[in-house]
């Protein structure tokens, strides 16, 4: 494993995809061991789900307990009903909730279902707020260096709200769908500031589609156009690259 710092953000460069989701899982498992009650901020997508596997690992290994864990999903499309099968909470149904001891109780997500949606994001951010913040977030990136759906053009100081997706990042996530017309329009994402509100970020990323976004991120100065380069501005950030997103960064 390669580590070096790159504008204030420490950056781990593994072999393989594998490898990015246990380091990731194991950064993940070190906050949940260490506090009495973490609250994670979670991603989804195809970079969560190495993380999630590792976790699961982990946990039936009794490592750790999920019983204490509270989680805040990053975002959600919008509408969307939570049993549809692209849904983000479906996502992490099963990818992770159902296999692990964590309470149902536990597990936040934006009401995608609301016919108020400034409302709903209004009331998602006082939950996080009242649970004392989040110890650690999870994020991945988009090939537009977008964090949650925080697309290019994202100011700093946005919280979480109803947002339109990039074509780009429409076409990205076509994949999980049976055709590009059925990804959603919209979603309802945290904002950038409520991503740099938590305690501890770990951005993970791999494969040769994120090779640009992480370049911008990691060399250019922080500005809307490169949601992601913000995180330059965060006081404990660690991203996790395999040796293709990391290509360009490389020492
Ligand atoms: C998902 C999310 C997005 C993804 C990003 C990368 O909750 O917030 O920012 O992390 O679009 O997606 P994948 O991992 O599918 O390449």
């Amino acid at each position: 494993m390669q580590e070096f710092v790159r504008r204030n953000i420490k950056v781990m460069v593994v072999d393989a995809p594998e490898e990015v989701g246990r380091q990731t899982a194991r950064l993940t498992a070190e906050v949940i061991k260490t506090h009495d009650s973490p609250t994670l901020g979670m991603c989804t997508g195809g970079t969560a789900v190495p993380i999630y596997r590792e976790l699961i690992g982990r946990w039936s290994e009794r490592q750790f307990s999920f019983q204490s864990v509270t989680t805040f999903n990053l975002d959600e499309y919008y509408p969307v009903h939570p049993k549809e099968p692209f849904s983000y909470q479906h996502f992490m149904r099963d990818e992770l909730f159902r296999h692990v001891d964590i309470p149902t109780a536990h597990v936040h997500f934006p009401n995608a279902l609301t016919h108020d949606p400034e409302e709903a994001c209004g009331i998602y951010e006082d939950l996080i707020r009242k649970r004392g913040g989040m110890d650690l977030i999870l994020l991945g990136i988009g090939s537009n260096a977008h964090i949650g759906f925080n697309e290019p053009g994202t100011p700093r100081d946005s919280r979480t709200r109803r947002v339109t997706l990039d074509e780009s990042t429409r076409q990205a996530n076509a994949r999980f769908f049976a055709a590009l017309e059925e990804v959603p329009q919209h979603a309802l994402t945290m904002g950038i500031a409520t991503i740099m509100d938590a305690r501890k970020v770990v951005l993970s990323a791999y494969g040769a589609n994120k090779v640009e976004a992480i370049e911008n991120t990691l060399t250019k100065d922080p500005s809307a156009e490169v949601p992601a380069s913000f995180l330059q501005e965060h006081p404990d950030c660690t991203f996790v690259l395999d040796r293709e997103a990391a290509a360009s960064v490389l020492e």
